[in-house]
C-alpha cells in the first residue's frame, strides 16, 4: 500500500449551462470535481485550501474512517468548517473497502457544485468477483441551479418552504439534449461492440432520488455503496442521493446503427409541485469504420422510465439487493443486538395546527423535519472536538438525551396527530465501543408520506428488514434477513413504511446520521451517535491533528 497525495484548491470558476453563466465554488476549477483514486490499504492525504468567501468542509462519503474521525468532514460534527484562506489536511487510510464512493462538501448546500468520484480499487493481487470489465466509467448524477443554491436554502430556512427545485439534472455535470439550450452539453459514453463496461453510478444530486436506464441494454448490478452484491439484471436502476451503484453494461455484439439514450428522472413521493424533467446522455457505439454514429444519422431509442411515484418499482428493486456473502466476502450482519432504537423520520410542524405550539428550526411557524420529535440544531463548535475535550469544557454544546423512542407515539402512517411537539436540540445517543445496534427508521405521514434516503457516517449497516405501514415489533423482526442483507451506507426509508438496520459500533467518534436530501437535512432531519473509546489502545480515537480548524 502507498500514500497518495491530492491538493484541493477551493476556488470560484465561471461555468455555463442552459445558457446561464455562473460563478461557482469548485475544486481546482473543475465541475464536477476531480477524481480521487486509491487502492484498499492506501493512505489518502488531501490538502484542502479555501480561497472562496464561503466556509467549507469535505466529506469522504462512505469511507469508514476507522479511528480517523477527524477526517470525516461534516461541519460542526467532526470539525469546524475551513474558513476563507485557511486549510486543512484530511488524512485517512482505506481499510477493508473497495468500490465506488464519492466525496462532497458537507457545509450548507455547497455539495451542489463540490463533489467528485472516489474510486477504491481492490488490492494489487485481488480481482473483482465478476468478469474483468473492458473499461470503467464514473457516471455522476447531479443538479444544475441557475440561481445560487445557497440563496435557495437560505430562503427555505427563512420562509419554511420556497422553491427548492433545481433547473436541470446532470450526468457528469451535463444536462443533455432534453433541456432547452443544452444540446451541446451532453454526456457521451463511447463504446465498442461486444465488450463489458463497469459503470460507477454516483448520485450526488441534492434532493432527488433517480431512476436510470439505457435504451435496449440490460444493467447488471454488482455493487452497492462499495460492497459487493449478488449480481442481478434489470433495465432500470433506482439510486438515491448518497448511494453509489456499480453496474455492468454489456454492449451489443455487433455495431448497431442506432443511438441509444441513457436517461435519469426523479422518483418522488412528497408533497408539492415538482419539476419532472429528465437528463439524457448518449451511448454511442464507435463505428468500426472509424466514424461515430451521429445522433441524427441513425435511429434514436429512448428507454422507458417508471412513473415519478412508482414506489412498488422501488420496493421491488431494493428487495433484490443482497450482499454477496461468499467465503471471500462474508456477511457480518450482527446476529444479536445489544441496543435497539426506534426513530421516526419525517417532516414536522408546518402548517402548525391552530392553538398549538409547533417549533420549527427557527421559530414556531416554520417548517421542520425531525427524528423522534427532535429537529437537530447545529452546535457552535464541532461535536467531536467537544466530545474529545469534554473534561476541559464545563458547558457542553450538546446533550446526550436523544430519545430512543418517539415522545408521542401515534399511528405513523395513518391520520397525523394534532401536534407533534417538535423541538430543537443538539441531542446525541452515547453508546459503548462495540455495541451491536439495531435501528428501526419509521417514516411518518404528518405532511404526507415520503421516502427518505438515510445515510450513516463512520459505518456500513445491514438492511435487515423493511415494509410498508407501521413497524410491528411483535411480528416484523421474525422476518428479518440475517443471512445476506445488503450492506451499505445510505438507504431509502420507504415512503409510508419502515426500515430496520444493524451495525456494530466498532469505530470511536461522533457520527452523523441524516436524510441525504439536503433540504431535509437543513430542516433538521439528522442526529449524531457518540461511540465511546474501547479499552485497548487500538480502540481509541487518536488526538486531533494540529491543523484542525477552529470555529
Ligand atoms: Cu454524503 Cu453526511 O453525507
Amino acid at each position: 500500500s502507498v500514500t497518495r497525495h491530492y491538493n484541493f484548491d477551493i476556488r470560484l470558476k465561471n461555468v455555463t449551462r442552459l445558457c446561464q453563466t455562473k460563478s461557482m465554488v469548485t475544486v481546482n476549477g473543475k465541475f464536477p470535481g476531480p477524481r480521487v483514486v486509491a487502492r484498499e490499504g492506501d493512505r489518502l492525504i488531501v490538502r484542502v485550501v479555501n480561497h472562496v468567501p464561503n466556509n467549507i468542509s469535505i466529506h469522504w462519503h462512505g469511507v469508514r474512517q476507522l479511528q480517523s474521525g477527524w477526517s470525516d468532514g461534516p461541519s460542526y460534527i467532526t470539525q469546524c468548517p475551513i474558513q476563507t484562506n485557511q486549510s486543512y489536511v484530511y488524512n485517512f487510510t482505506i481499510v477493508g473497502q473497495r468500490g465506488t464512493l464519492f466525496w462532497h462538501a458537507h457545509f450548507s448546500w455547497l455539495r451542489a457544485t463540490l463533489y467528485g468520484p472516489l474510486i477504491l480499487l481492490p488490492k494489487h493481487n485481488e480481482s473483482y468477483p465478476f468478469l474483468k470489465p473492458y473499461k470503467e466509467v464514473p457516471i455522476l448524477f447531479g443538479e444544475w441551479w441557475n440561481v445560487d443554491p445557497e440563496a435557495v436554502i437560505a430562503e427555505a430556512l427563512q420562509t419554511g418552504g420556497g422553491p427548492n427545485v433545481s433547473d436541470a439534472y446532470t450526468i457528469n455535470g451535463l444536462p443533455g439534449p432534453l433541456y432547452n439550450c443544452s444540446s451541446n452539453e451532453t454526456f457521451r459514453l463511447k463504446v465498442k461492440p461486444g465488450k463489458t463496461y463497469l459503470l460507477r453510478l454516483i448520485n450526488a444530486a441534492l434532493n432527488d432520488e433517480l431512476f436510470f436506464s439505457i435504451a435496449n441494454h440490460t444493467l447488471v448490478t454488482v455493487e452497492a455503496d462499495a460492497t459487493y452484491v449478488k449480481p442481478f439484471k434489470s433495465n432500470v436502476i433506482l439510486i438515491t442521493p448518497g448511494q453509489t451503484t456499480n453496474v455492468l453494461l454489456k454492449t451489443k455484439p455487433h455495431y448497431p446503427n442506432t443511438t441509444f439514450f441513457m436517461l435519469a428522472s426523479p422518483y418522488f413521493t412528497g408533497l408539492g409541485t415538482f419539476d419532472n424533467s429528465t437528463v439524457a446522455g448518449i451511448l454511442e457505439y464507435v463505428n468500426p469504420s472509424g466514424s461515430n454514429n451521429a445522433p441524427n444519422s441513425s435511429t434514436i431509442l429512448k428507454p422507458t422510465l417508471p412513473a415519478i411515484n412508482d414506489t412498488s418499482f422501488v420496493a421491488n428493486f431494493s428487495s433484490k439487493l443482497r450482499s454477496l456473502n461468499n467465503a471471500k466476502y462474508p456477511s457480518n450482519v450482527p446476529q444479536t443486538i445489544d441496543k435497539s432504537f426506534f426513530f421516526t423520520v419525517g417532516l414536522g410542524s408546518s402548517p402548525c395546527p391552530k392553538n398549538q405550539t409547533c417549533q420549527g428550526p427557527n421559530n414556531s411557524s416554520k417548517f421542520a423535519a425531525s427524528m423522534n420529535n427532535i429537529s437537530f440544531a447545529l452546535p457552535s463548535i464541532a461535536l467531536l472536538q467537544q466530545h474529545y475535550f469534554i473534561r476541559e469544557n464545563s458547558k457542553s454544546v450538546y446533550t446526550t438525551d436523544f430519545p430512543i423512542v418517539p415522545l408521542d407515539p401515534f399511528n405513523y402512517t395513518g391520520t397525523p396527530p394534532n401536534n407533534t411537539r417538535v423541538s430543537n436540540g443538539t441531542k446525541t445517543v452515547v453508546i459503548p465501543y462495540n455495541t451491536s445496534v439495531q435501528v428501526v427508521l419509521q417514516d411518518t405521514s404528518i405532511l404526507g408520506a415520503e421516502s427518505h434516503p438515510f445515510h450513516l457516517h463512520g459505518f456500513n449497516f445491514y438492511v435487515v428488514g423493511q415494509g410498508f405501514g407501521n413497524f410491528n415489533s411483535s411480528v416484523d423482526p421474525a422476518k428479518f434477513n440475517l443471512v445476506d442483507p445488503v450492506e451499505r451506507n445510505t438507504v431509502g426509508v420507504p415512503s409510508g413504511g419502515w426500515l430496520a438496520i444493524r451495525f456494530l459500533a466498532d469505530n470511536p467518534g461522533v457520527w452523523l446520521m441524516h436524510c441525504h436530501f439536503d433540504v431535509h437535512l437543513s430542516w433538521g432531519l439528522r442526529m449524531a451517535w457518540i461511540v465511546e473509546d474501547g479499552k485497548l489502545p487500538n480502540q481509541k480515537l487518536p488526538p486531533p491533528p494540529p491543523d484542525l480548524p477552529k470555529c
